[in-house]
Parts: C-alpha cells; structure tokens; sequence
C-alpha cells in the first residue's frame, strides 16, 4: 500500500446523448406548455439516448474526458465506480464495460445505486480508497438514461427527467483533504413515494411530497456538511444541489444562505438526470468559467430512498504527479 495522501478531484468529463428533446417537442404530445414547465421547474431541455448509444458508450466517453483533463493513462486507473440506476442490462454493471472501453484494464470495477445521492456516495468512497493508500487514481462517473424508466404518456413526470453522464478523476492532490467529510442519511419510511417497479420499469413519484423532503433534508445535510467541515455558507464558492428542480435548489440555497449567483441550475440545459446530476453539473460550471483551482464547493443530494448526501470538495487541487512511479 502507498503512504495516505489526502485525496482531490483532479480532472471532469461530460457526455450528453444526441437526441435533443425540446419541451416544445414535448408540448406536441403531451397536455402542458413552455410556461409551465418553465415556471415549475426550470427545465429547458433534455436529452435522451438515441437507440444507436449505450449507456456504457457514453459513460465511457466521459471518463476517457476525466482521463485527458487530469493528463492520466486508463492504465493508471485503480478503480472505477460508476453511480447509476439505469445500466444498460440488469446485469452486468456498467463499470466492466466501461473499464474495458476506455482501456481502465487492471481497474477494480464496481457500480453503485443510492439514486439520485449515487455520485457523492462515490465521491466519499473514493475520497476514502486514496487518504487510506489502497489507490492513487479512482474514477467517479454518474451515468443514467432515465427516459428508459419514465412514463413518456405522463406529464407530471415526462418532462422531468434526462439522460447522461459525467465522471471525475479523484487522485492524491497537494493540500490537505481537499475533498472534505461527508453527511449521509436515509428514510425508507418514504420508499413509496418515489420508485420504479422491476416489472413495470416507469418512475412512479408524489411529486409535492418528495419536493417538501427534498428541500428539508437537503437544507439539513448541506449544514451539517458545513459545520463537520468548519466552513460557513458564505465561503462556499459555487454550490451544486441535485438538478432535479430549479425551485427545489433555490429553496436549498435560500435556506442556507448561498447567493443565487453561486447556484447551479443547470437542470435547465439536461433535467434531471439522477446520478449523473451533479457532476454533470461541475463539468458545466468549470466549462463556463465558474471554477478556479482551490474553489470551494458545496454539494448535496437527495433521491429515491429516500436517501441523501451531502460534502465539499477544493476543485482540483491539483499539484502532486499522480502516477504510481511519482
Ligand atoms: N404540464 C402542465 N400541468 C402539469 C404538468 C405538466 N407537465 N404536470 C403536472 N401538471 C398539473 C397537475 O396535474 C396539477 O393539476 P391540477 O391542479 O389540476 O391537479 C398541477 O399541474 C399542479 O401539480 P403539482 O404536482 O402540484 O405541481 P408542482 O408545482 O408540485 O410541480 C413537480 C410538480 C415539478 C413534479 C414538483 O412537485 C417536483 O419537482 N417534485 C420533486 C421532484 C423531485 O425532486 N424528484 C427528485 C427525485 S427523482 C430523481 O431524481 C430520479
């Protein structure tokens, strides 16, 4: 085992599927408007796989773009731990074909399901893998196509949800824990209002209910990730909440604080995409300028369960070698 060395993410990819989905092409087959899905939840746009994509593929895609930007060979790849509801087949998991598409040959290979909270669970594991020395370079990557579980006759939830994906390379970095301690917790009392059936396959959801909880239990776990940390609300840089409505993530960063101009809503451009939300969600704001090097970021999450996660991360603190040979 290598020395404990405090964990980063040191690069991000994103990979979006080529069917585009308009809510104007939806409003061509379903009973609702522009406005309303607009003023509801802020989504604009989603996309969904074309019947030519895999969900692997583009899973692949994004981590061989986590890959380039942190300048590491798959080869070097230690582990990789991919969040997903939605894998192509029931079994195997996405990872081993990822792996193998991306050339990760002598990685560990594990998928993950804690819903739309699947990415920070993954982000805390592997955060985990590298402070103890058992891995250098692990791979986080949130891959879903949700329209392969969603009810495309019911309005109250076809406009919801988009597929996609989006990994990160987490490595030793140059400062302490950049990648600091995470909350977590779960309340399956509520499992019924939100699932999907392993016969019927469509998400089934009491839309205000989980909205109410979703907002409460984010709000709590975004504080408590804070206070463990030692951070304040006002230091948070940018705060990235899951993408599943832009009222839900106004409320979350109105509660504690976070001014809007440091919020992510870009549930706008993908919906929501469950597991592949939030890093969507960073690969979009370090692309538009959002992130620096040392950033703090704040990050929470909540779905079916229910279950929910929150943590912070310095963005790509980035400076020691990360190859085995460093
Ligand atoms: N277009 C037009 N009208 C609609 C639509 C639509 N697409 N969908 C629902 N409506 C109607 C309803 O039928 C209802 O009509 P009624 O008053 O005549 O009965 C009216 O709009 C209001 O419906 P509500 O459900 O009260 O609308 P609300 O403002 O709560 O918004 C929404 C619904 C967007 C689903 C919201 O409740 C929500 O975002 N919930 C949380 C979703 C979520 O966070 N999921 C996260 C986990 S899921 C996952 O990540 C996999």
């Amino acid at each position: 085992m290598s020395p404990p060395e405090a964990p980063t993410i040191r690069g991000i990819g994103a990979a979006l599927p080529g069917q585009l989905i308009t809510n104007a092409a939806l409003v061509e087959r379903l009973d609702t408007s522009d406005e309303w899905i607009v003023r509801r939840t802020g989504i604009r746009e989603r996309r969904h796989l074309l019947e030519s994509e895999t969900l692997a593929r583009l899973a692949a895609s994004a981590c061989s773009a986590a890959l380039a930007d942190a300048a590491t060979d798959a080869a070097e790849v230690d582990h990789l731990i991919i969040a997903t509801i939605t894998a192509d087949r029931l079994t195997p998991g996405l990872a081993p074909a990822v792996a193998a598409q991306i050339g990760a040959d002598r990685a560990g290979v594990v998928d993950i399901n804690a819903a739309c909270a699947g990415f920070l669970y993954g982000l805390d594991q592997a955060a985990a893998l590298i402070e103890s020395g058992r891995a250098r370079n692990v791979i986080v990557c949130g891959a879903e196509a949700l329209s392969r579980i969603t009810d495309h006759e019911d309005r109250g939830t076809a406009v919801l949800f988009g597929d996609g994906a989006a990994a990160v390379l987490v490595g030793p970095g140059a400062h302490e824990r950049a990648i600091g301690s995470f909350a977590f917790g779960f309340d399956a009392s509520l499992e019924e209002t939100l699932y999907a059936e392993r016969e019927e396959r469509k998400l089934r959801m009491a839309g205000q209910q989980v909205y109410r909880h979703a907002v409460a239990r984010m709000t709590e776990a975004a504080r408590l990730v804070l206070e463990r940390n030692g951070v304040s609300a006002s230091e948070i840089d940018y705060f990235v909440a899951h993408q599943a409505n832009a009222r839900i993530v106004t409320a979350v960063a109105e509660a504690l604080g976070v001014p809007l101009e440091k919020v992510s809503f870009n549930v706008e451009w993908t919906a929501n995409t469950s597991a592949a939300s939030i890093p969507l969600a960073l690969a979009a704001a370090e692309r538009d300028g959002l992130l620096a090097p040392g950033s703090l970021i704040g990050m929470v999450a909540f779905g079916a369960g229910f279950v929910w996660a929150a943590g912070i991360t310095r963005w790509k603190d980035n400076l020691t070698p990360p190859t085995r040979s460093s």
